[in-house]
């Protein structure tokens, strides 16, 4: 697919419209690190070059979450819409609505990837498992490739549990093709016992000659490759890599992400890029970048750092944008492979283009002659509509409008995932809520 972005873009705004505008397939690596879901808001330290930057990490359905979101995610991957409703009845709702609005970018982000492609999801323990399952039902867990642990060192003061002292990220390829560089992110031995194997072993040349070093010491030249567990890369708290923005990672984190999978010349995408990290990582490894932030009051520190970062090592311009690209491929494979309850397996897309919201409920409005097809009843608020299955996702139901109808909430509450439009007229009778036809 041809990239209808520029390399080293800076786009300033929500991050799904901009990803919703990028073509399908042209990226190579997605590197990022969102907001977490910790129940605050983020700001820089006051004194710091990005005083005045923050953003905000407690989430709401009322506050935070469109509607068409949610169709979405029930209509193109309803399995995420279960890994959401177990987050609401485990967690609480905050999780419930995080997972919504991180469900929906993830989706694109998908989207996004060449198949040689992969996405690294930089995560704690608040939301790394629910995020877990949400990848799982979107890559597929046969492209899940790695939970990687970043342990750190820092000052804690807990008294009721051990200082939680490590982020996770979440590694998944887009298909068996991804890239993987194991060479460039190799670490030296400290200590530890040493095996020979595979690559390393001693040659039969080596043995005959009685030469039993060269193996051995080629090996521990070459260093291993990390483990997934990474202790070598200490946390900003004393760096003088620190511009103040809340949350800034260390450029040697994604410099090891941005080696291990993509190749120079590569494009990678942080949607959260938050003060550039990945990008300046990005630059430095001689790769293509676009980076994707609302950055609040931060714009000016990040275009001040990066500038003084990127521009020294290309010395030519940064892009920067306010509004979405277009896209310019046909759009028909923003529809996603869909998963079938087969393990591991995926349904291919849907044929024909996908209608847009407003479409559909105009589509289906009329064919229901205003009515919702669960209760009968008339509603006079264009936007109360909810978009739903007649068969259900999980029972073969096809996306296309001969098989979706309109429903009020309470009858797509009652419907949930597991009634057919049938099923669930049948229980509003039952329960009193049907209105009669005339
Ligand atoms: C955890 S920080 C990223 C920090 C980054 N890794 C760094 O080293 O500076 C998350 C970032 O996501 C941004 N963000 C949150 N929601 C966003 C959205 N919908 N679109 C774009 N950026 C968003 C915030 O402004 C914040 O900068």
């Amino acid at each position: 697919m041809t990239p209808n972005f520029r390399n080293r873009t800076l786009y300033h705004g929500d991050n799904l419209d901009f990803l919703r505008g990028i073509n399908s397939e042209t990226i190579d690596l997605v590197a990022t690190d969102p907001p977490f879901n910790k129940g605050r808001d983020f700001h820089a330290t006051p004194d710091s070059l990005a005083s005045g930057a923050k953003f905000h990490d407690r989430w709401s359905w009322e506050k935070d979450i469109e509607g068409e979101w949610i169709d979405q995610i029930k209509t193109d991957w309803p399995a995420v819409s279960e890994v959401i409703d177990v987050a609401n009845h485990t967690w609480g709702e905050d999780m419930g609505a995080f997972l919504c609005y991180m469900g929906v970018r993830l989706m694109e982000m998908h989207r996004l990837l060449k198949p040689t492609g992969s996405l690294y999801l930089h995560c704690d323990q608040t939301a790394g498992a629910y995020l877990k399952m949400m990848l799982d039902a979107i890559f597929g867990q046969h492209n899940f490739r790695n939970e990687i642990i970043w342990a750190y060192t820092g000052p804690g003061n807990v008294k009721r549990w051990f200082p939680r002292k490590h982020d996770t990220l979440l590694f998944y390829a887009r298909s068996d093709d991804a890239k993987f560089n194991r060479d460039a992110v190799r670490v030296p031995y400290k200590g530890e016992s040493f095996t020979m194997g595979g690559s390393g072993s001693l040659t039969r040349a080596n043995r005959q000659a009685g030469d039993y070093t060269t193996g051995r010491e080629e090996q521990l030249a070459k260093g291993k490759i990390v483990e997934d567990y990474w202790t070598d890369i200490p946390s900003l708290s004393v760096s003088s890599e620190r511009v103040g923005y809340p949350t800034q990672k260390p450029i040697s984190l994604y410099r090891r992400i941005i080696d291990a999978s993509s190749d120079p010349g590569d494009v990678v995408l942080d949607p959260f890029c938050g003060c550039a990290t990945t990008l300046i990582a990005a630059e430095q490894a001689g790769r293509q970048w676009i980076g994707i932030d609302l950055w609040d009051e931060a714009l000016d520190v990040v275009r001040t750092r990066v500038e003084a970062e990127c521009q020294n090592l290309f010395g030519g311009a940064i892009v920067y944008a306010e509004s979405p690209p277009k896209r310019t491929d046909d759009g028909v494979i923003a529809a996603p492979p869909l998963k079938t309850k087969k393990r591991g397996a995926v349904r291919p897309p849907e044929p024909g283009p996908v209608l847009p919201r407003d479409e559909m409920v105009a589509l289906l409005l009329e064919r229901q002659e205003g009515k919702c097809a669960g209760c009968n009843r008339k509603y006079d608020d264009p936007l109360i509509w909810e978009i739903d299955h007649i068969t259900p996702r999980s029972d073969g139901g096809v996306n296309h409008h001969s098989n979706r109808c309109l429903l009020c909430p309470p009858c797509n509450r009652i419907k949930s995932n597991t009634l057919t439009l049938s099923g669930l007229q049948k229980e509003n009778r039952k329960r009193g809520r049907m209105v009669s036809d005339d």
